[in-house]
C-alpha cells in the first residue's frame, strides 16, 4: 500500500475565496487527504434544530474537486453553547465536584444521556448527508477522547450510570445487582463500607481518606466503557450510512480509557503526535536529555506510540495531527531543528502509517491557538513546515512501499494495568506506563523491533514476551505461558493483584509450574537506589522473592534482583537503565536475538524487508562501521 499525507484544514475559518486556492496548493504539496469539520457544531447548527450545511457542501466540494480525499470529523468535541440552555446538566465534573465550565472544548460527560441523544441526531445528519459523497473517504469520531482530563466525571449522570453499570457487573435476581457479591469483592467489611443496595453507592471522589481501591477499579473499568459506548453509539451511525473506513484520533500518553476496546468498533487507529510538546510536558527524563532533545522531540516515545497505535488499530493506523513547528501548549515550545519534519514523517512511516497528516493548514490569527504553527503562516505564505511536508510526499512517491512484519519482541501495554497503578502505587510518581515505556527504551536501545500488545493478544510467533506490571494476569495469560517455548520476562508487580485488586493468596505472581512467591515489597525514595553487583541499580520498587530460582543479577547488599526459571526471567525491582539493558541484552541472546549497542539519539526499525535508521541527534554517529549523518534516515536492506 502507497503511503500518503494529509493536513487538518478548518474551512469554516477562513473566507470562502481562499478555499480554492488552499485546496490547490494541498494538492501541489503531495497531499492527499484533508481532514475537516471535527470543531464545527456551531455552525452546522446555529440555533437547536436549525441547520446549515450549505458550506459543508461546499467545502467538500471544492477539496474532492481538487483531488484530495476527505476525512470528516464528527463535530461532537465541541458542543455549542445552546446545548448548555437544553442540557444544563450536561458537563463533566471534576474530582473536586465542580463542574467544568463552557468556553474551550471537551465540556461534556460521556455518561449524560441527553447529550448523547444530541450526538446521535448531529451525526445522523452528517452520516446521512455525507455517508453517499465520493469524496468523503474516512471518518473520525469526536475528537482525542480523554484529551484536558476528560474521561473521568464525577457528575450526577456518571453516578446514575455507575449504579446500573455495577449492577450488571454483578448480576442477581431480576434486574437488580447482588450486593452483597459487590460488597465481597470489594472487602466492604474493610472499615464498615459494606452497602444495602445498589442506589447507596457513590462515585469514590471526596471520601475523608482514600477510597477503597476495588471501588476505585470499577469506577475506572466504567468510565472507560462510557466512553466505548459513547464511540460505538457514533461509529454504528456512520456505518449505517458509509462505505468508508471508520477513525479516532487518539492522543499521547493518555490511558484513562481502554484504546484497545473504544477501537473494536473502528477501522483505523489514528493518533497526534506532537514530539516537542509531550518532551516537555509527558515524557518521565531529567533535565539534560530534555535539553539534548528539545528540538528532536524523545527518540523513542513517537515510536512507542507508532507501535502501540499499530496493536490497537489491528494494523491499520495514521498519525492524524503530526506537529508541523512549534506548539502552543507545551511549557516551552521550541522550533523543530530543520528536517525534524520530515524525520518524524518517515519514522512513522518506518513503523507501519498507512497516512501522516500535519496538523494544521494555516496558522490560526485568533483563538486559542494562535501560536501553533501550521504548514502555512497566518498570513499564507509558506512555512518551514511545508517545505519538509513536500520532500515527504516527493520522497514516499519514489519510495518502495513499507511492508510491516511482526517484530520477535512483544511486550504487553495494558490499561487495567495503568489504572491499579495509578490506584495502589505505593510510591510517590511510580507509574506502570513509565515502567513499560523504560522497558521499551531499553529493548529499542538495543536495536530490538517490538510489537506491543494487549494482555489478550495472541502471542504465538513471538521468541521473547516482556509483561512488567501487569497487575493482574488473565487465567489465559498464564496458561499461554505454561504451553509456551518463548523467554517471558515479568516483574515488577506482574499478578500482583487479582480482578477485582486484591491480594491473590497464594501470593503473586502465582505462575503455573514455577516456584516462586514475591513474599514482601517495599517502594523506595529516588534518593535510595539499591546497587546491583554488575552495575545499575534497582530503583523505586523492590520485592523480596522466595522460590527454586537461579539468581541472574544480585544486590551489593545481597538478596536477588533478577532471577530465573525456565523460561521465566523476573525482576524483582524497578531497573534503573543501566541494569534494565544488561538484563534485556542478555534475554534477547538468550532468546536468539541479535543485539547492538545503539549510540546516543540513534534507532532503528526492521519492517519486512529493510532497516530504517533515525539520527535524533545533532552528530554524526556510528553503528558497526557505518555512518549516519546529523537528524538523517537511512534504509539498509535487511
Ligand atoms: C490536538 C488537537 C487539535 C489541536 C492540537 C494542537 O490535541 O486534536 O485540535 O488542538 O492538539 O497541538
Amino acid at each position: 500500500m502507497k503511503r500518503t499525507l494529509g493536513t487538518c484544514y478548518y474551512p469554516e475559518h477562513w473566507s470562502r475565496d481562499v478555499w480554492e486556492d488552499d485546496a490547490r496548493r494541498m494538492v501541489e504539496a503531495g497531499l492527499t487527504w484533508v481532514r475537516i469539520g471535527e470543531f464545527a457544531w456551531s455552525r452546522l447548527e446555529p440555533q437547536p434544530e436549525q441547520y446549515d450545511f450549505s458550506w459543508l457542501d461546499d467545502a467538500i466540494e471544492v477539496l474532492g474537486h481538487a483531488g484530495l480525499k476527505v476525512v470528516l470529523g464528527t463535530p461532537t468535541a465541541t458542543p455549542p453553547r445552546w446545548m448548555l440552555d437544553r442540557h444544563p446538566d450536561m458537563l463533566a465534573t471534576d474530582a473536586d465536584g465542580r463542574p467544568r465550565r463552557f468556553g474551550s472544548r471537551r465540556h461534556y460527560c460521556f455518561s449524560h444521556e441527553g447529550y448523547r441523544a444530541e450526538c446521535a441526531r448531529i451525526v445522523t445528519l452528517i452520516a446521512r448527508r455525507y455517508g453517499p459523497n465520493p469524496h468523503v473517504a474516512a471518518w473520525q469520531t469526536d475528537n482525542e477522547y480523554g484529551c484536558h482530563d476528560t474521561t473521568l466525571s464525577y457528575s450526577d449522570a456518571a453516578r446514575t450510570a455507575f449504579q446500573g453499570w455495577l449492577r450488571q457487573r454483578y448480576p442477581g435476581e431480576g434486574n437488580d445487582g447482588d450486593i452483597q457479591a459487590l460488597n465481597t469483592a470489594w472487602g466492604n467489611v474493610f472499615w464498615s463500607m459494606d452497602y444495602d443496595t445498589f442506589d447507596q453507592i457513590d462515585l469514590p471522589n471526596l471520601t475523608v481518606t482514600e477510597p477503597n481501591p476495588s471501588h476505585v477499579l470499577d469506577f475506572r473499568r466504567f468510565s472507560s466503557d462510557q466512553v466505548v459506548s459513547f464511540n460505538r453509539l457514533q461509529a454504528d451511525i456512520i456505518r449505517a450510512h458509509s462505505q468508508a473506513p471508520i477513525a479516532h484520533n487518539y492522543m499521547g500518553r493518555i490511558t484513562d480509557f481502554d484504546h484497545y476496546r473504544v477501537s473494536d468498533d473502528l477501522d483505523i487507529a489514528t493518533w497526534d503526535s506532537y514530539p516537542l510538546g509531550f518532551l516537555e510536558d509527558r515524557v518521565k527524563a531529567d533535565d539534560a536529555h530534555k535539553r539534548t532533545y528539545a528540538r528532536q522531540g524523545d527518540p523513542d516515545f513517537q515510536a512507542f506510540h507508532h507501535d502501540l497505535y499499530r496493536s490497537v488499530g489491528k494494523g491499520r493506523w495514521w498519525v492524524m495531527e503530526q506537529q508541523p513547528g512549534p506548539v502552543n501548549w507545551a511549557p516551552w515550545n521550541p522550533t523543530p531543528l530543520p528536517g525534524m519534519v520530515w524525520l518524524w514523517s518517515w519514522e512513522a512511516f518506518a513503523h507501519g502509517a498507512e497516512a501522516v497528516c500535519y496538523f494544521r493548514w494555516r496558522q490560526a490569527p485568533m483563538a486559542q491557538e494562535q501560536m501553533h504553527a501550521g504548514l502555512l503562516r497566518p498570513d499564507s505564505a509558506d512555512a518551514p513546515g511545508l517545505t519538509e511536508a513536500r520532500k515527504v510526499a516527493r520522497e514516499i512517491a519514489d519510495a518502495p512501499d513499507v511492508a510491516n512484519r511482526q517484530a520477535d519482541i512483544a511486550l504487553i501495554f495494558d490499561y487495567e494495568a495503568e489504572w491499579a497503578w495509578q490506584i495502589q502505587p505505593h510510591g510517590k510518581g511510580l507509574s506502570y506506563f513509565d515502567l513499560v515505556f523504560d522497558t521499551y527504551r531499553a529493548l529499542r536501545q538495543l536495536g530490538l523491533s517490538i510489537d506491543i500488545l494487549p494482555s489478550n493478544a495472541d502471542l504465538s510467533g513471538y521468541h521473547m514476551i516482556l509483561a512488567p506490571g501487569l497487575m493482574h494476569m488473565p487465567d489465559a495469560l498464564k496458561a499461554a505461558m505454561d504451553h509456551s517455548k518463548a523467554l517471558w520476562v515479568f516483574g515488577p508487580r506482574t499478578g500482583a493483584r487479582d480482578a477485582t485488586m486484591r491480594t491473590p493468596v497464594p501470593l503473586p505472581p502465582a505462575l503455573p509450574g514455577r516456584s516462586l512467591t514475591v513474599s514482601h515489597v517495599e517502594s523506595l525514595r529516588p534518593d535510595m537506589p539499591l546497587p546491583l553487583e554488575g552495575g545499575g541499580a534497582v530503583t523505586l520498587y523492590r520485592e523480596i522473592v522466595e522460590g527454586d530460582y537461579e539468581v541472574m543479577e544480585r544486590l551489593e547488599s545481597d538478596g536477588p534482583a533478577v532471577v530465573g526459571i525456565d523460561n521465566l526471567i523476573y525482576m524483582c525491582g524497578w531497573l534503573d537503565q543501566q541494569a534494565m539493558i544488561r538484563v534485556l541484552k542478555s534475554a534477547a541472546t538468550r532468546a536468539g536475538l541479535e543485539t547492538l549497542d545503539l549510540p546516543q539519539g540513534v534507532r532503528c526499525r526492521d519492517t519486512a524487508t529493510e532497516r530504517f535508521w533515525f539520527n535524533h541527534s545533532t552528530e554524526t554517529r556510528e553503528v558497526e562501521g557505518r555512518e549516519f549523518l546529523p537528524l538523517s534516515v537511512t534504509r539498509t536492506e535487511l
